[in-house]
Formats: C-alpha cells, sequence, structure tokens
C-alpha cells in the first residue's frame, strides 16, 4: 500500500500525537546531546538545522538555546511537520526535505538530528557533504536508538515474520544494521580537522499504566507495522494483541511502573576553527 506521507510502500506513516505521548522521556536523550555541543562559531544569524525534527519540540530547545540562530527544522513526513509549524519563532520555522539526499544550501553551524537516523539507510554516506557545509568551528550531532537487538524489536519482526503475518509484513521492519556500533560511528566521523565524540547510555525507562511499551512503540518502530496494516483495522487489532501479549511477558509490570531499557548512541563531531 502507499501511504499519504510518503507515497511509497516502505516509507511508514506517523502519528504526532501517539509519538507525543512519551515526550519527556524521548526529549531526555536530546538534552543531553545539546548539553555536549559547544558553543556556535561568532557571527550574526548562525544557521542551524533540525533534519528529522518531527513535531518540532526538540527544535524549539535549540531556539532557547541561540535565540539569534536561524533555525529550519526538516522532516518527510507532512503530519510531524503541520504539528511542528504550531512551535513559532521570529528565527524558526519548519520544511519539508528527505534526510536521504538534503544537501546544505548554504554554510551552517550546527547541523543536528535526534531520533532520525536510524530511518535512513545508509546514512553515513550523508556525513562528508554535511560536514562539508559545517563553518569552521561548527558542528554535526546527532542521536539514534541502539535497540534493535532488544525484546522490543526482536519480538516484532519475530511476529512480523511469522507464518500469519509474513506476507503482508515481512521485509518491512528494521534490523541492527539499522545503525551502526559507536566506535564505527567515531571511525566515519573522523577526519582531518574534524574531532568527533561518541558515547553511548542505557536509559532504564520506568514508564507508567498498562502495556506502555506497546504504547511506546505504536509511535515509532511499531509504525512500519501499522501503516501496512491501515487499511485493515481487523488484522491490525489482531497483530497488536499478539504483540502485546508477549510485551507482556518480555517487560512484567513492576510494583513502580514497567521498566524499559532504552540504548542509545550519541556522536558530536566538531570542525577545527581556523
Ligand atoms: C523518532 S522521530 C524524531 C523526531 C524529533 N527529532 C524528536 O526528537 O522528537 C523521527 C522523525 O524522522 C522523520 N523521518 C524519517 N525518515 C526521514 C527522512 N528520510 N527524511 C526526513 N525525515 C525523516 C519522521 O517523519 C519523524 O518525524
Amino acid at each position: 500500500m502507499t501511504t499519504p506521507d510518503s507515497g511509497t510502500p516502505a516509507a511508514p506513516s506517523w502519528d504526532p500525537r501517539q509519538y507525543l505521548r512519551h515526550a519527556d522521556h524521548r526529549t531526555r536523550p536530546f538534552h543531553e546531546l545539546l548539553a555536549r555541543i559547544p558553543g556556535l562559531p561568532a557571527g550574526p544569524a548562525p544557521r542551524i538545522a533540525d533534519l528529522g525534527c518531527g513535531a518540532g519540540n526538540a527544535t524549539t530547545l535549540l531556539a532557547d538555546r541561540w535565540p539569534d540562530a536561524r533555525i529550519t527544522g526538516y522532516d518527510n513526513s507532512p503530519r510531524m511537520l503541520e504539528r511542528a509549524r504550531a512551535h513559532t519563532g521570529p528565527r524558526l520555522d519548519f520544511a519539508e526535505a528527505d534526510a536521504a539526499d538534503w544537501t546544505p544550501a548554504e554554510p551552517h553551524a550546527l547541523i543536528v538530528s535526534n531520533a532520525l537516523l536510524q530511518w535512513v539507510p545508509g546514512h553515513t554516506a550523508r556525513f562528508p557533504v554535511w560536514l562539508d557545509a559545517i563553518t569552521p568551528g561548527g558542528t554535526l550531532a546527532f542521536q539514534v536508538p541502539g535497540n534493535f537487538d532488544q525484546p522490543s524489536h526482536v519480538l516484532m519482526r519475530e511476529l512480523a515474520d511469522s507464518p500469519r503475518w509474513r506476507d503482508r509484513l515481512s521485509g518491512r521492519l528494521r534490523h541492527a544494521d539499522a545503525v551502526l556500533t559507536p566506535a564505527a560511528y567515531l571511525d566515519a566521523l573522523t577526519a582531518p580537522g574534524v574531532t568527533a565524540d561518541v558515547w553511548e547510555t542505557t536509559y532504564l525507562h520506568l514508564l507508567p499504566g498498562e502495556d506502555p511499551v506497546l504504547d511506546w512503540v505504536k509511535g515509532t518502530g511499531l509504525r512500519p507495522v501499522l501503516t501496512a496494516l491501515a487499511d485493515d483495522p481487523e488484522a491490525c487489532e489482531a497483530f497488536l494483541a499478539e504483540y502485546r501479549d508477549l510485551l507482556r511477558t518480555a517487560y512484567p509490570a513492576g510494583p513502580h511502573g514497567t521498566v524499559f531499557p532504552f540504548r542509545r548512541i550519541f556522536a558530536v563531531a566538531r570542525k577545527e576553527d581556523r
């Protein structure tokens, strides 16, 4: 099936309302990435790009930190962009672009992306292009999830590949190679005149409510399944029920909530000042 967001069979459609249901937990890595980004090169109105800006809530944190900067959030989901445009600012705007081929039209002091690149196959090929557009003293920074080998993803893939679902869902979900290892990112970013800092953190998100891991992945990792089954609500409910039962065993509710371990990989590459 095609999707209203993309027109291509494989691209997932996004739902900003569902995505924002766990905004506090999801935004924490961005705060921690932001804390490691050094000051921008001196000069009037530095240019910043936020690739895969989603609903724009993380983009506004950039505007808070650099109120003089001209900031554009880019995304390829019209629904996410519509939501992002509710955020206004004198030097803040949002535009449609595909990160797979986005090329900066002018020099940038900062190109940043939070939880985007795992959706962009072969994304390291873009690093030289983006670094080339970074001004001296400027930064390329990103965060990606490193949890594709965790039960939330493994169970989803196993179910999608099972006899009942494989005809409709096989090949739609991403595997561990959606992202690189921290060491491979360090290698991919390090270049003459560029210093990279790469690290990883595993968060233990303590989630309230019933079936919170299912609720979480409905906003992100499960989008390809929800998109593929969007025209068949009954099948969608059946898949969700099967997957929910598997998640209940993998992530049992405890006395204080459900612990959802989530590994994330961070990278900050700074171009040296001339
Ligand atoms: C997990 S959300 C992250 C949103 C935001 N950066 C945040 O931290 O809240 C991923 C976003 O990447 C966007 N996206 C996925 N593939 C993309 C691509 N090839 N080009 C641009 N945006 C893309 C999706 O539409 C979605 O809004």
